[in-house]
């Protein structure tokens, strides 16, 4: 009995090993990421880079990728919930990661919409999650694949000059150098756990509980319409469905559905 225990505890360690990739250099781990799902990896299976000459950020931009500096993991998923649902993953990954970092090292985390990690108003990390053709495949074959940039052991005049006045990280919040692995570890363990009580609860206690950490509540902001004319307004928070609603200037009320928003100057 004794031994057969201890065997089965090291199958699941090994196997837990081996669910995570761990790269010198990758283009995008996200795009690691989308081709082992697309070839069956399971659910968890993750790929960390050291570094990535393309990482990817959301509509289109670049992420930021210096060698040792930040995690830049990318972690598969395949919740058991209905592909109309897959998008409130991106609010159950920001959420994750923010109670993750404030469990660990005691800092209040703010979640900027849609799933921006934020202390104070500075962007300490960003999630960019890309999924299979969710209608078109068998619920079976469905997944995720969650993306992760946190500036980790990134000093202020490490970042590039376009976001070094908007940009924190780990270390300068903590004033320590912190382990890659232990946050990876943290943080994947987290999301593991909020996607099953996503999987169980549904979305409202997910979205109840960001707004609790809404760092853009009540703030003056702008963004650009679906016409592609810059509104400025006051953000009332996200809905139960995630869609950000604003008030304009003129007392109009819109719901956003993605997009880039900014904190307005005046
Ligand atoms: C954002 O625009 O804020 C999202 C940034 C997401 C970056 C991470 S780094 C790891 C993973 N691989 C990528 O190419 N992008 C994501």
């Amino acid at each position: 009995m004794q031994s057969f225990d201890s065997a089965l505890f090291f199958c699941l360690y090994i196997s837990s090993i081996m669910n995570v990739i761990t790269l010198e250099s990758t283009e995008s781990t996200n795009r690691d990421a989308m081709e082992l799902a697309s070839q069956g990896a399971m659910h968890g299976t993750a790929v960390i880079a050291k570094e990535q000459s393309q990482g990817r950020g959301r509509l289109g931009k670049r992420w930021q990728s210096p060698q040792d500096k930040g995690l830049y993991c990318s972690i598969i998923v395949r919740p058991d919930v209905r592909a109309e649902d897959y998008p409130f993953l991106t609010f159950v990954a920001g959420l994750a990661v923010a109670e993750a970092l404030e469990k660990e090292f005691s800092l209040k985390a703010g979640l900027k919409w849609p799933n921006d990690i934020f202390f104070g108003m500075r962007k300490c990390g960003g999630i960019l999650t890309e999924s299979s053709n969710l209608h078109e495949i068998a619920a079976t074959n469905r997944f995720a694949v969650v993306g992760i940039g946190l500036n980790v052991n990134t000093a202020l005049d490490d970042f590039d000059e376009e976001i070094a006045a908007t940009a924190t990280s780990l270390l300068i919040e903590s004033g320590k150098e912190i382990d890659l692995k232990m946050v990876f570890d943290l943080i994947r363990n987290e999301l593991l756990i909020q996607i099953e009580l996503f999987e169980n609860e549904g979305f409202l206690q997910v979205i109840r509980r960001w707004r609790k950490r809404d760092c853009l509540l009540g703030k003056r902001l702008s963004w650009v319409s679906v016409t592609g004319c810059k509104v400025f307004g006051v953000s009332l928070g996200p809905d139960d469905e995630g869609r950000l609603h604003v008030k304009d200037d003129n007392g109009i009320v819109h719901e956003i559905l993605s997009g880039d928003i900014q904190l307005a100057r005046n």
